[in-house]
């Protein structure tokens, strides 16, 4: 089947030479997409292909004993079973490695030890998916099980646990804490939570005798070809990874899973294309989680409300083969003016899968037990919950010393509040009315770093008029391949229907991870470097191509604008369309190398402290009588920069804003203390939030371009949304009800307290 590539041309109208640099921009990849032309990994298909499916393990601690195959590998259409005592052998990632990072360390069926519930202990492949299936419910293992440890309390001191670790620390929180006239001292928990993309994994394997290709649904093509050569141990050189579209990721498929590595090396063995893709109970067990945490906080304040310690001591579960720290404390050092802070971290180890990032990992929960304890201190003064954050603002990063870039947080609030009415809030919990619904309302501040990495990429002008940028980075369906081109149309002036993207195959020249929301900071420079480049390597063959208008004049003299090789003292219009002069000259295309630095390479960004900030007001209505919760209106205001497509921004926060309310009110992941299984691993169980549950959103952007950040002053925005929403919906539950809800999601049961 022919691929199908971005080719924008069907889809766009020609606009006028103007950028849309800042402009609401529809997806240039939307059309394929709404049209199922778009293929994601498992839609692959080879002539030959066969499937692979998992025997997933059905204890959550303990050792195979016997693996008994032989009924399954008489079944009709059954090609292999595979399992610890069979497989060939799959190898570790080395240390000093070429950045490569598995989600799991421990290469599949490595030993005979079951370290939690659903590890694969077996695959099966067959002619047909049906077949496969149906062979891996015959295949008979025999365990000596022992009793999991999924306990959800995490201060569990027969567990074992790894060190206390200092994350931050200024002056001497013990002692600022106990003269403190005002204390706040509270324990939150969040739970275990699953990703859920509407994709689920998948990996389509080829291995032709020589080379490994492989479809996969990854937020790193880059990263997953170098884990995979050296599990599999063969040459980078030998496998290309290809992830042209993605359902989503959220941090699932960052680092590649075992599933991956089941289809290579079926495909290698038998020598046909594998198609292994993870149903969605799998998707609970085997592709990583956001893991519990229980975060204690204390604050001190004065009686005015300004902070004088604040004080968090996280931990968080791990699996028993990884240590996986979930970073609480990612905004705590800085996000309030305070002399005295100390954040600590503790790992404590459970039979689950290994934990990986979630959206805004660290931060969101990080954020739910600061911002509520925020709450709780504003409560406790009698204070107003937006007075006391503008009151602890503040513009130097405290735990570094240096000034922000760009922060806004201030504005953030006070703009939030006009727009949501705040002014109009009682303090008194239950004092607001809506016809016979007791409202809520609620706050809480965000933030996520603001990051750039080091990043190429290639720009090309052909001789049909086109210019293409491309680059081994992936779409996590955020808008990627739409930042491309409304660069390329900035810098080039061409319409969005001459500008071809292409991304999502680790062959084209290394790019970035869509992780940490980097890629749009991370690459924007290089594409314009790519295509000033470009452009001026266009101006150089104008000039020496004999029988061009322009031979013979110097470089100098000469401009490119909207698609046109002219003197640059005259109009555009009365030069010569460059795809002419590749013609005359008999070239098809000219190049341009785009680089750039990453942001600790920057000079005029290594004396800022580079975050985004953002606030989130909530409103709650309460109806006691049925014991009714709904979340009714959500205001986001966010300070990210200059916001290249306002359209595809406000999607991203507005999907985080769903998310927040799943976070608040419905997400759980519940693992059977018996054996581990995580047992609401399905979508009728495991509630996520739907249409029905989906308020009024509104989102706003500040919109100050932030210039240590690079030209276009644009940092990251896939994460920062979720950060506050859920502490802003239970601090509107509190107004409502009374009742703090300290362990998340908020239940029927807590509120029933009120
Ligand atoms: Mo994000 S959790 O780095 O995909």
């Amino acid at each position: 089947m022919p691929e199908a590539i971005l080719d924008t041309a069907a889809s766009q109208p020609a606009s006028a030479a103007q950028s849309v640099i800042g402009k609401p921009t529809p997806r240039i990849d939307g059309p394929l997409k709404t049209t199922g032309t778009a293929q994601y990994a498992a839609d692959y298909h080879f002539p030959g292909l066969v499937y692979a499916w998992p025997v997933a393990s059905t204890i959550g601690s303990g050792e195979i004993l016997a693996i008994d195959a032989a009924k399954a590998q008489k079944m009709p259409g059954v090609l292999l079973v595979l399992h610890h005592g069979n497989i060939a052998s799959l190898y570790h990632v080395g240390p000093g490695s070429y950045s490569g990072r598995a989600g799991e360390s421990r290469p599949l069926f490595a030993d005979n030890i079951v370290r939690y519930y659903g590890q694969y202990v077996a695959m099966v492949v067959a002619e047909t998916l049906e077949q496969a299936q149906a062979a891996a419910a015959a295949v008979h293992v025999s365990y000596q099980a022992q009793t999991p440890n999924v306990s959800t309390e995490l201060n569990d001191p027969q567990t074992e646990e790894l060190p206390l670790h200092t994350e931050s620390k200024r002056g001497n929180v013990e002692t600022a804490f106990a003269s403190a006239p005002v204390q706040i001292d509270a324990t939150y928990v969040t739970p275990t939570v699953t990703h859920n993309p509407m994709e689920m994994h998948g990996t389509v394997a080829v291995w032709d005798g020589h080379r490994f290709t492989l479809y996969e649904s990854s937020q790193g093509v880059v990263n997953h070809l170098n884990v995979m050569a050296e599990m599999l141990g063969v040459p980078r050189e030998n496998i290309q990874v290809i992830s042209r579209f993605m359902g989503s990721g959220f941090g699932g498929k960052l680092f590649p899973w075992p599933h991956s590595l089941m289809a290579a090396i079926a495909s290698r063995q038998l020598v046909r294309p594998v198609k292994v893709y993870v149903p969605r109970d799998l998707m609970f067990t085997a592709v990583g989680h956001r893991p519990e945490t229980q975060q204690r906080i204390r604050i001190g304040a004065q009686k005015d409300g300004k902070l004088v310690s604040l004080h968090q001591d996280y931990r968080n579960h791990t699996s028993l083969g990884d240590d996986f720290r979930e970073n609480c404390g990612e905004a705590t050092p800085f996000l309030y003016s305070t002399p005295n802070l100390l954040v600590t971290s503790a790992l404590v180890r459970r039979n689950v899968g290994a934990p990986t990032p979630m959206r805004g990992p660290g931060a969101v929960p990080g954020l739910f037990a600061v911002e509520s304890a925020m709450d709780e201190l504003a409560v406790q003064l009698g204070m107003d919950p937006v007075e006391l954050r503008l009151k602890n603002d503040t513009l130097i990063d405290e735990s570094t010393g240096k000034p922000f870039s760009s922060r806004h947080y201030k504005e953030c609030l006070q703009v939030g509040a006009e727009h949501f009415g705040w002014s109009r809030r009682t303090a008194a919990v239950g004092s607001m009315k809506q016809g016979d619904l007791i409202l809520g309302w609620g706050v809480a501040g965000a933030s996520w770093g603001a990051f750039r990495g080091g990043a190429q990429a290639q720009v090309s002008l052909h001789d049909d008029g086109s210019v293409r940028a491309s680059c081994a980075t992936q779409d996590v369906g955020t808008g990627t391949y739409t930042i491309f081109a409304q660069v390329l149309n900035d810098k080039t002036g061409l319409p969005l229907n001459r500008i071809q993207v292409v991304l999502g195959d680790s062959s084209l020249i290394p790019g970035p991870t869509s992780g940490g929301s980097v890629v749009t900071a991370t690459i924007t420079p290089a594409i314009a470097d790519g295509a000033e480049k470009a452009m001026r390597a266009m101006l150089e063959l104008a000039s020496s191509t004999p029988g061009s208008p322009f031979h013979g004049k110097p470089v100098s003299s000469l401009a490119f604008t909207d698609g046109m090789v002219h003197i640059h003292t005259q109009p555009a219009g009365s030069g010569q369309p460059f795809q002419q002069l590749l013609r005359l000259a008999n070239v098809e295309a000219v190049h341009g190398a785009g680089q750039s630095d990453p942001l600790y390479a920057l000079p005029q960004a290594r004396k800022y402290s580079t975050h985004s900030f953002g606030v989130h007001f909530a409103e709650v209505t309460w109806d006691p009588g049925i014991a009714r919760l709904r979340v009714s209106r959500i205001v986001s205001v966010i300070d990210a920069g200059r916001i290249l497509n306002p359209k595809a921004g406000a999607n991203q926060i507005m999907g985080a804003a769903v998310m927040g309310i799943g976070m608040a009110l419905f997400e759980s992941t519940q693992y059977e203390p018996n054996n581990a299984h995580p047992i609401n691993n399905n979508f009728a169980d495991y509630i996520v939030t739907t249409a029905a549950d989906s308020p009024s959103i509104e989102v706003h952007f500040l919109d100050y371009p932030d210039y240590a950040m690079g030209e276009y002053g644009a940092r990251g925005i896939g994460e920062i949304g979720l950060a506050g929403v859920a502490p802003a919906i239970t601090s509107a539950i509190h107004h409502a009800t009374g009742v703090r809800v300290r362990r998340l999601p908020a239940r029927i049961e807590d509120l029933l307290k009120s």
